[in-house]
C-alpha cells in the first residue's frame, strides 16, 4: 500500500481506538507526519502525562522511552511499533552495574540518563534527559554524582556544573553520536563560514567545542527557529532534519555527518504502526515493583526541573 493510503487508514484507526500517536524527533519523516506530537524524550513523557482523552498511546521511538511513558501512565495502554527498536546505549548499564558502583561510592547520588532500562532507573536517585541534565545535577545537594550511561553527557555536565561527575560505566556511549568528527565540522564550516553549528551533548567533547549551540533535539529545533542565521550544521541523528526543514522554510540544514543514522529509531514504520494499533499488540509493560521505584526517580527529575 502507498504511504498516503496507510497514513489515511492509520488516522481513521486512531480515532476509532481513541489513540494518541507520539513520535521522537529521529523517526522517519512519514512517521513524524502521522504523529499528533513530535518531540524529545522529556517532552514526549510530559505530553503523554497531560493526555486525558486517549485510551492508547502509540509510541514511536525506542524501548527505554516507551518504558518511561508506560511507567508514568499506568492507566493507559502503551504500544511500540517495533519490539526491535532498542537503544544500545541503554544496555551498557545493567541494574547490577549500578548496584556495584553504589557499593563502591556509598552516599553519592546516582543520576541516570533516561536512556536506561527501567531496572537500572529503579536503582537511581533521580533521572535526567539531555534537555535537563545540567539543571538536575545542579539541584542536587552534593558536589559529586555518579552519572550514566553516557560518558559524553557526563563530561558535558561536569564542565557546565563544576561538580565531580563520575561516569558509570566508565565508557558508555551512543554508537550514532560518536560518528561525528570535529574535522568534518571544521571542513563544512570552511565552505560555509556563516553557518551555525548545533550539537547534541551525546557527541564527543571535541565535537561540542566546535558547536555554537548544544542541546536536546527539541532545544535544537527551538534554537533554529529563534536564531537569525540562515544555514545550520546539525550534529545529531539525521531524522531531525525533516522537522527542522518543515518548521523553518527559507533556512538550510546540513548534517554534520550524513551517515549518522540510529538504525533502532528507524525500525518503526507506518505499516507496523497500523498493524500494532489494529491488533493492540506490542504492549509495553514494566513489573510493578520496578515501575514504582523507577517512577520515583522520574518524579524527582520533574520536581527538580519544574
Ligand atoms: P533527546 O531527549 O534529546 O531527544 O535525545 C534522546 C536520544 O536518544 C538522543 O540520542
Ligand atoms: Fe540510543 Fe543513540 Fe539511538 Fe539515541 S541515537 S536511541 S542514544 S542509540
Amino acid at each position: 500500500m502507498a504511504i498516503p493510503d496507510i497514513a489515511r487508514r492509520l488516522s481513521e484507526l486512531k480515532k476509532e481506538r481513541r489513540a494518541l500517536i507520539l513520535a521522537h524527533n529521529y523517526q522517519r519523516p512519514e512517521v513524524q507526519d502521522a504523529a499528533d506530537f513530535v518531540g524529545d524524550s522529556v517532552e514526549l513523557s510530559r505530553r503523554a502525562m497531560d493526555e486525558r482523552e486517549a485510551r492508547i498511546i502509540l509510541f514511536s521511538a525506542v524501548d527505554f522511552m516507551a518504558e518511561t511513558v508506560a511507567i508514568l501512565n499506568p492507566g493507559k495502554k502503551v504500544l511500540i511499533p517495533s519490539l526491535g527498536a532498542r537503544c544500545p546505549m541503554a544496555r551498557m548499564l545493567p541494574a547490577e552495574t549500578v548496584r556495584l558502583w553504589k557499593s563502591r561510592y556509598p552516599g553519592i547520588p546516582v543520576v541516570l540518563y533516561v536512556n536506561t532500562l527501567a531496572e537500572a532507573k529503579a536503582e537511581s536517585d533521580v533521572s535526567c534527559t539531555s534537555a535537563n541534565a545540567v539543571e538536575v545535577v545542579e539541584a542536587l545537594d552534593s558536589d559529586s554524582v555518579l552519572f550514566g550511561p553516557d560518558r559524553n553527557l557526563a563530561c558535558y555536565v561536569q564542565a557546565k556544573t563544576g561538580k565531580t561527575v563520575l561516569p558509570i560505566p566508565e565508557n558508555g556511549f551512543c554508537p550514532t553520536h560518536v560518528l561525528f568528527l570535529r574535522e568534518d565540522i571544521l571542513l563544512a564550516r570552511e565552505s560555509n563560514p556563516d553557518c551555525v553549528v548545533m550539537a547534541h551533548p551525546e557527541c564527543t567533547q571535541d565535537v561540542l567545542r566546535t558547536a555554537d549551540f548544544v542541546g536536546s533535539t527539541s532545544q535544537m529545533c527551538r534554537y533554529a527557529k529563534e536564531c537569525p542565521a540562515k544555514s545550520f550544521i546539525v550534529a545529531t541523528e539525521v531524522g531531525i532534519l525533516h522537522r527542522l526543514a518543515r518548521e523553518n522554510p527559507g533556512k538550510s540544514f546540513m548534517p554534520a555527518y550524513a551517515g549518522a543514522v540510529c538504525p533502532n529509531m528507524k525500525r518503526n514504520t507506518l505499516d507496523l504502526m497500523y498493524q500494532v494499533l489494529r491488533d493492540e499488540s506490542n504492549v509495553v509493560t514494566v513489573p510493578s515493583a520496578t515501575a514504582a521505584k523507577a517512577r520515583r526517580s522520574l518524579e524527582r527529575m520533574f520536581e527538580a526541573t519544574r
